[in-house]
Parts: C-alpha cells; structure tokens; sequence
C-alpha cells in the first residue's frame, strides 16, 4: 500500500527523481509522471497496463504555460480557455517538440488540461515540467475518485497518493480537438456539451463508443465493472434476472424486490450533477460487494447526464 498524504513537497522530490504520484483533480484521481522524462512516462503505462497506443493528458498550472507545450492554439480553443480553465476540459493541440512521442503514441497533437484542485495546483506551481496523468485505474477499469480507491488497485506501483479528498465532479474531463476551426467533442465528460456551445456555438460530437476508436477512451468497453452491468428498464430487468443476487444502480428512484440485494440512488432529488460525483464510487461499491450482476438506468440525456450515459453504455458493453 502506498502513503496517502497531504505532503506537496514530497510529492515534488519523488516527481522530480522520475517516480509516480496520484493527483487528485475536480474530475478524477489522475497517475501522474514528469511528462517530459520519457522513463517516469513509462512506468505510468507500465503500472496502469496501459497500451502505448493510448495517448496521455498533460496537465499544466495555468493558460500562461500553454505555449511551452503547444503550438496553433484555435481562436474557439482560447476562448473556451479562458472560459473553463482550470476546469474539466482537455483541448487537443498541436505538439511542441518538447512533449515527447511516447506522451501522445506518436500522434502530433496533445491533450492538455489544467486541472481545477487546490493542492494540485499548488504542486503545478512549483514543478518546472508538466504532468502527464490518466486516470490512476488499470486500464479498462472504473476511474478513482477517493484516494483509497487508488490504493485499493494501484497501491503498491505508486510512491505517493496526494489526499485531496473526494473529487467533487466525479467524471473525466470533456476532450475537444479542432477540425477547420470546428470544436470535435471526441469524449463527453465533466464539462457539458450545452456549457461549450453557449461560448462557441455548435460543436460535433463524436464520442459515441466505437469499437476501432482514435482515443481508446472511446473503446466501446471501458470504463467497466468487473461484474457484468446490464443497463435498461430497471422493472424489466429485475423480472429477467429473477434467481440472481442483484445490485441496483438507480438514477433517483428505489425499487423493491426481494431479489435486489443491494441498492444504490445516485441522486434521490434528480440532479445528475450529484449523480455524476457518485457513479464510479457506486459502481466500485457494487463490483466490491457479493452481487451476482448489476442492473442499471440512463439517466436524463443532457448536462453531465449525457457522461454519466456514455460511461454507462460504455461499462455495459
Ligand atoms: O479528467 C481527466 O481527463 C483525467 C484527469 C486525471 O485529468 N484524465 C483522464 O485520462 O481521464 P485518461 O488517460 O484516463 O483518458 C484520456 C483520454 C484517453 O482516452 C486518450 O486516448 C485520450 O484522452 N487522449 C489523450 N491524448 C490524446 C491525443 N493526443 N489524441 C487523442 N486522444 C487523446
Ligand atoms: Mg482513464
């Protein structure tokens, strides 16, 4: 098990002498390494058994430092900057030489964000490089939220987990690249598609799951409990999985049956920003409890609902 502390300078020397760090952000406890150290890269691949096809976010403290990294800054990618940032959006740009190719599996552009967490933001400040940092879960799985999540799957290839308590968006940053100008969505996430469009205008969204996708985070598996998830008509479901040891995953509403063994409301008064705090907790409580298979809803379809409905689908696939 790896230290879960508030220490910010010992989270620099180890980052500094190319080990590994968990950050907390607003949207996900992140894996983080020296981007620029292509050794202290590796080991975040190697930890997460993460294929090198899969690109990393670089995480920066501030809009000032974006031209270290990146080149070609679109007009729309700056004013959404100035808008959001710190906050839950990464931006796919063109790459510096100094990022290097193992960062972005040998693409040319990189993601970037600036992350919206005080005690990360602290440790920014200080480090003279940035941090390359995906969610700190194997690959494939559910992403943590709470340190101890961290320490549960990744706790002994970790030198140090930063406590920054619970993240209060709970769902990964919204990814958005340029085409012509034009803002691509390419992962829907803690920044809502209607927040975007009301300082850019339209976008194109295209972070539907895809089973050969240009980000894996697309995959169309990902994002998964190890149980079997099974998402629908709750009603409906309960009678087709009559006999099972069941765990339900509702949205605001709860169901009785003597069959469901154990239930979970994301948001008894229907907010899916609160639902989207506690998915991935929920989904690692139910996967951790003695259920045979979980049994879950979409939520309503816009704000983080259109996340929290993505990564469903995709944890059912
Ligand atoms: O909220 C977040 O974004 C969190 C926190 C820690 O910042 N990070 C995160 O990283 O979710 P990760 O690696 O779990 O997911 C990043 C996704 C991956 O699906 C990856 O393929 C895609 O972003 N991605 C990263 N760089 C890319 C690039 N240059 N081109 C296309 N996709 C990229
Ligand atoms: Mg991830």
């Amino acid at each position: 098990m790896a230290e879960i502390g508030k220490d910010v300078g010992k989270a620099k020397a180890l980052l500094e002498a190319g080990k590994l760090v968990a950050v907390p952000t607003e949207t996900v406890y992140g894996l983080a390494a020296n981007a620029l150290d292509t050794a202290a890269v590796t080991k975040i691949f190697v930890a997460k058994k993460r294929p090198y096809f899969d690109p990393l976010i670089v995480h920066v403290p501030d809009l000032a430092s974006l031209d270290k990294y990146a080149k070609e800054v679109p007009s729309k990618a700056l004013l959404l900057m100035k808008e959001f940032w710190p906050g839950p959006i990464t931006f796919l740009l063109s790459k510096r030489n100094i990022i290097p190719d193992l960062v972005t599996s040998g693409l040319d552009r990189v993601g970037i964000r600036c992350p919206n967490h005080e005690i990360t933001h602290s440790l920014l400040k200080l480090l003279s490089f940035p941090l390359a940092a995906p969610s700190a879960n194997p690959f494939g799985y559910v992403s943590p939220t709470k340190p101890e999540h961290v320490n549960e799957q990744l706790g002994d290839k970790v030198d140090y987990i930063l406590d920054g308590g619970i993240c209060n968006i709970g769902i990964e940053s919204t990814i958005v690249g340029f085409e012509n100008e034009m803002p691509v969505i390419h992962r829907v996430g803690g920044l809502s598609v209607e927040k975007i469009e009301l300082i850019v205008g339209d976008v194109l969204v295209r972070s539907q799951s895809m089973p050969n996708p240009e980000a894996p985070g697309q995959l169309q598996s990902h994002y998964a409990p190890r149980k079997p998830l099974l998402i629908g008509n709750i009603e409906q479901l309960l009678l087709e999985n009559k006999g099972k040891r069941i765990g339900v995953l509702s949205f605001q509403k709860k169901y009785a049956s003597d069959f469901i063994e154990k239930q979970i409301v994301l948001s008894p008064d229907g907010d899916v920003n609160v639902a989207a705090q506690k998915l991935f907790s929920a989904l690692r409580e139910l996967d951790g409890s003695s259920i045979e298979v979980i049994l879950t809803e979409r939520v309503p379809d816009f704000g983080l609902g259109r996340a929290i409905n993505d990564r469903l689908n995709r944890a059912s696939a």
